[in-house]
């Protein structure tokens, strides 16, 4: 028996590159805002969403393996990114037993929602296991800029297509395990038809707060600001994801207690975060705005790397109090869950003043459609820019020798 599942085993594993490659050749579908809510509304049909997703989660995870592939070498054979790729081969592989299922028998349909929850579970810790990968290459190797370029492209695709294959994990199983969510009723899945932007705010706010005071043993306080242009005097809602935008604001939060406590290190009184929650036609923004001391216009563009992060690497699975600061990870980790909805999230910054924060979000969810990466030739060739001399002329370090141009008189 145990040399049969032996060889099932590697008979499966031997078929990956070609579902991989088969898988990949498709596009993934984007879904808006408003097919996610159909996918959940009263008529949610359990059948069509499985047909659904039995399709695209491989089309998902098969477009982004390809790029895995295409890292360097030396990244990609370290034992971090090899786990990685493991979970990856492991889950397609649990999806596609279920591309000859019938979606018309109930049992199919609940194992689906299992496997569903295990792949999640085994992906949890995707995101420190792919940080400690690019730990031990930047260890063991000297990088160039085309190398950390590379690097940022993928991981800024790798980590989105995550939070997409997420969303429609949770949606599916949210919905369809039978129960209503007892504490938000109204929301479909993980989507707020009705996201009260304020709110999100203060919640984010009370918990960075904790955690702030937990270090330093004091924080700033919040001053908060809502405008709408059309209804007046009404809380500021959109139709959103409330725990995506509870991630960014978290992650700007603890960014602005931590730099206004060490600016006002000798200070009694500290000055308060501020955030205005602006809701237009388009736009909904949240700016976030704190006077700790800013940050040099040299060191802005750092900020979104994945490769300069200054604070010592947190262990995998350490189960202590969560860092005010980690992998130096929160600013493009949240700028790419603003991008997913087709948003953004950008930083204006003055040394010796401070930094304001704006989250852009869409206004209508019409609008809010998954940004997704696709494998293709334009995304091969990214991966294979080379190092080429750079057009502007880079300042010699050495006082230029003016004397070997002296005119004899
Ligand atoms: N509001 C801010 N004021 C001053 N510096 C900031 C602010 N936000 C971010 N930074 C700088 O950007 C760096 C990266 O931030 P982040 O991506 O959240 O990672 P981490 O907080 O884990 O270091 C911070 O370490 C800090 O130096
Ligand atoms: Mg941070």
């Amino acid at each position: 028996m145990k040399f049969v599942r032996f060889i099932m085993k590697h008979a499966a594993l031997a078929s990956v590159p070609k579902h991989i490659e088969h898988f990949s050749k498709f596009s993934p579908s984007p879904l808006s805002m408003k097919q996610f809510l159909d996918f959940g509304s009263i008529n949610a049909c359990e059948k069509t969403s499985f047909v659904f997703l039995r399709q695209e989660l491989p089309v998902r995870l098969s477009n982004i393996m390809k790029e895995i592939n295409l890292l360097p070498d030396r990244l990609l054979t370290t034992p971090s990114v090899q786990t990685v790729q493991s979970w990856y081969i492991q889950s397609l592989l649990e999806i596609l037993e279920f591309l000859d299922k019938s979606p018309d028998d109930h049992k199919v349909l609940g194992e689906f929602v299992d496997t569903l929850v295990s792949i999640r579970n085994r992906h949890n810790d995707v995101v420190p296991t792919m940080a400690q990968g690019i730990i031990e290459y930047k260890e063991a190797f000297s990088h160039d800029t085309v190398t950390n370029l590379n690097i940022q492209y993928f991981l800024d695709r790798f980590y989105m297509s995550r939070i997409s294959i997420r969303m429609l994990i949770n949606q599916h199983t949210l919905i369809f395990d039978g129960t209503l969510n007892p504490i938000h009723p109204t929301t479909i899945g993980c989507i707020d038809p009705h996201c009260e932007v304020g709110d999100v705010v203060q919640d984010a706010f009370h918990s960075a707060k904790m955690l702030c005071e937990q270090y330093y043993l004091r924080s700033p306080d919040l001053i908060l600001q809502e405008m709408c242009t059309k209804k007046k005097n009404h809380p500021t809602s959109i139709v959103y994801v409330p725990s995506h935008l509870y991630h960014m604001l978290f992650e700007l939060f603890k960014n602005a207690m931590r730099a206004t406590i060490e600016t006002h290190d000798d200070s009694n009184n500290l000055p308060p975060i501020k955030v205005l929650v602006s809701l237009g036609d388009e736009d909904m923004s949240i700016k976030v705005s704190d006077k700790g001391g800013g940050v040099p216009f040299r060191k802005m563009e750092n900020l979104f790397s994945y490769m300069y992060s200054t604070a010592p690497a947190p262990q995998i699975g350490e189960r202590t109090r969560p860092p005010l600061a980690g992998f130096g990870y929160g600013l493009p980790i949240s700028r790419l869950y603003a991008k997913y909805f087709q948003g953004d999230l950008q930083l204006y910054s003055m040394e010796g003043h401070g930094t304001e924060a704006v989250i852009y979000l869409k206004a209508l969810s019409t609008d809010s459609i998954e940004r997704l990466p696709v494998y293709n030739k334009t995304a091969l060739k990214n991966y294979k820019v080379s190092q080429e001399a750079d057009d502007w002329c880079i300042p010699s370090k050495e006082p230029l020798d003016l004397s070997r141009y002296k005119v004899p008189k």
